[in-house]
Parts: C-alpha cells; structure tokens; sequence
C-alpha cells in the first residue's frame, strides 16, 4: 500500500529528526487542530536500528452515553493513519496489532474496592474489572480519547482510569481530545496532568485537540424500535462526515502515530 509507505516514512523520518536535533517543546498548528508534542520522552536511537518484536497498541473510547461521536473518532483515528498495517510493518511482526476498547463493553462500577490499585495490585474484586485491568495491562501504548464535559474529561474514563495502576504505569501513550471550539483543550489538559503527573507516571508523547463545528453534524433519531432504553429522548448529532470534516487534521494525526510508533519500537 503507498499510504502506508508515506507514514512508514514519516516515522523514518521522525526518527532522523529527533536524532539529528533536540529541542523544547513545539505546538503546531494546522487547520485548526493543535499538536502538542511533548521532547521529554524521546529516546535515543542506536545505529542498531528496527526491532522485530511484536507490539500492541489499545484504543480507548472515552465516552458511553448514547449518540456518543467517541466510537466515530476513534475508528476515524485507526482507518486513517493505518496504524495497524503501519505498526506491523515497522515492528516487523504479523502479530502487532491495534485494538478499540470500548468502555461501553466493559460496565465498569464506580469504584468501590476497600484498597487503591496501587495496594490490590490486580486482585479486583468485580469480574468486570478484572476483565478490565487484564486488558489494559497486555498493551505496549494507549492512544486516549476523551471528550469534554464541563471543562474536564469524561468521569466514566476517569472512573475506568481510578481503576488502573501497573497495568498502565509508565506506559507510552497519545491523548486525543475533540470538542467545540479548542478541540477539548482543557479535558486534555486535566486528564494529561493526571496521566503523567499522577504516581500513573505514563509518558504523553503528544497531545491532540480536535476541534468539531455545528456544521459537521447532522441531527438524527433513534430507530425507537432497536433501542428501547429508558432514556426517552430519540435526537442525537451525528459527524455527517468525518472522513472529510477531520481531514484537516490528519498531518497532525500521523505525526502522533508516528510518534508512538517509534517510541514503542525502538
Ligand atoms: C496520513 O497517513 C496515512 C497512512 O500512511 C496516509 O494515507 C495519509 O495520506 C496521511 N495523511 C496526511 C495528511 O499526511
Ligand atoms: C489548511 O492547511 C493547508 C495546508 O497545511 C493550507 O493550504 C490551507 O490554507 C489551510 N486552510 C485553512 C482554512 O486554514
Ligand atoms: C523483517 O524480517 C525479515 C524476515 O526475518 C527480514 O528479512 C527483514 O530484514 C526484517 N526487516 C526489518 C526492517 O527488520
Ligand atoms: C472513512 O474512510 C474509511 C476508509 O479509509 C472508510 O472505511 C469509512 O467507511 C469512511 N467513513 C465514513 C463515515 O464514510
């Protein structure tokens, strides 16, 4: 596929840059979406060169409620960088892959165990935590996705993340916000500070805002036959057209992803 060699060769030559020179941090900004990437993680590159071990990657759907553009985005972010086939190619293994992880499958409860993560050390006491937290902790990197609720991440992700310690510890990663006008700026950088600062200590290699426009959406009903929840309202937005909406962002996108997959390769 020639997409995929264009990407291939932006983590080439992501690897090239980030040996040749080293600075502070940069914010780009293209299209309306803002890149921020961070140095601090960067690792150095020996002669050596391509590894060959197989690698996996999660990404995680930041959102359940109903009419939630989260699952939309978050394929958008798989099937327009080609992470996958990408990843495969630069770890050289057939068996790296990318999965969604959808927290809506999940059903996690408020957190309710007598101890912290730190202290259960994976001994959960639900089964859906513990389905939660062995899958979570077979991955190499995240990418995050979070919506924007009042000014802050989604509670149901941050409530799934209070769950979590080793599993995620010092683990690579990429956060992606989307939301009305920054993009989500302010849940990116709250649930960024918690991810990183927090003893979590896992590395935000970048951090991407996707801002979305009433004119991306078109208003839709629910089909009240094939859902009968108790939520009676049947209107919700949907992306009209992602593909073509978020094109704009896709430079910054496949610099994230080329991002990650060096860092998680080398
Ligand atoms: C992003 O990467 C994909 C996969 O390599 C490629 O098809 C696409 O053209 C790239 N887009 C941009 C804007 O760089
Ligand atoms: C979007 O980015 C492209 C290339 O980076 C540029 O040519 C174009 O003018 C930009 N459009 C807007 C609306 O900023
Ligand atoms: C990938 O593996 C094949 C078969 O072992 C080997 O010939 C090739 O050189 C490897 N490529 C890289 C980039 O390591
Ligand atoms: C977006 O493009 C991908 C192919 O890259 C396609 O599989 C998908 O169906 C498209 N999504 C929409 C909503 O058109």
């Amino acid at each position: 596929m020639t997409s995929n060699k264009v990407l291939f060769n932006l983590v080439i030559s992501f690897i090239t840059n980030i040996t040749s020179s080293s600075s502070g941090s940069n914010v780009d900004n293209n299209n309306g979406s803002i890149l921020i990437q961070s140095n601090k993680h960067r690792k150095q590159v020996g002669a050596a060169g391509v590894k060959s071990s197989s690698k996996s990657i999660g990404v995680v759907i930041g959102s359940t409620r109903k009419g939630r553009i989260g699952k939309d985005v978050a394929q958008w972010v798989i099937e327009q960088s080609h992470i996958e086939p990408i990843l495969k190619q630069y770890t050289n293994s057939s068996s790296s892959k990318v999965e969604l992880i959808d927290l809506l499958d999940i059903n996690l409860p408020f957190y309710d165990e007598s101890l912290s993560p730190a202290e259960l050390n994976g001994q959960l006491s639900s089964e859906n935590a513990l389905k939660w937290s062995k899958l979570m902790s077979s991955y190499d990197a995240y990418i995050i996705l979070t919506a924007e609720y009042n000014r802050g991440p989604v509670p149901v992700l941050l409530n799934a993340i209070d769950y979590l310690y080793a599993e995620i510890k010092q683990k690579p990663m990429v956060l992606i916000s989307y939301g009305y006008t920054q993009g989500g700026i302010r849940a990116n950088e709250h649930l960024a500070d918690m991810l990183e600062n927090s003893f979590l200590s896992m590395k935000i290699l970048s951090r991407l805002h996707l801002p979305i426009r009433e004119d991306m959406f078109v208003v839709k009903s629910f089909d009240s036959n094939s859902n009968s929840n108790s939520n009676s309202n049947t209107r919700y937005k949907q992306l009209k057209d992602i593909n073509n909406s978020f094109k704009p962002y896709l430079v910054d996108l496949n610099q994230s992803v080329a991002q990650l997959l060096h860092f998680i390769s080398s």
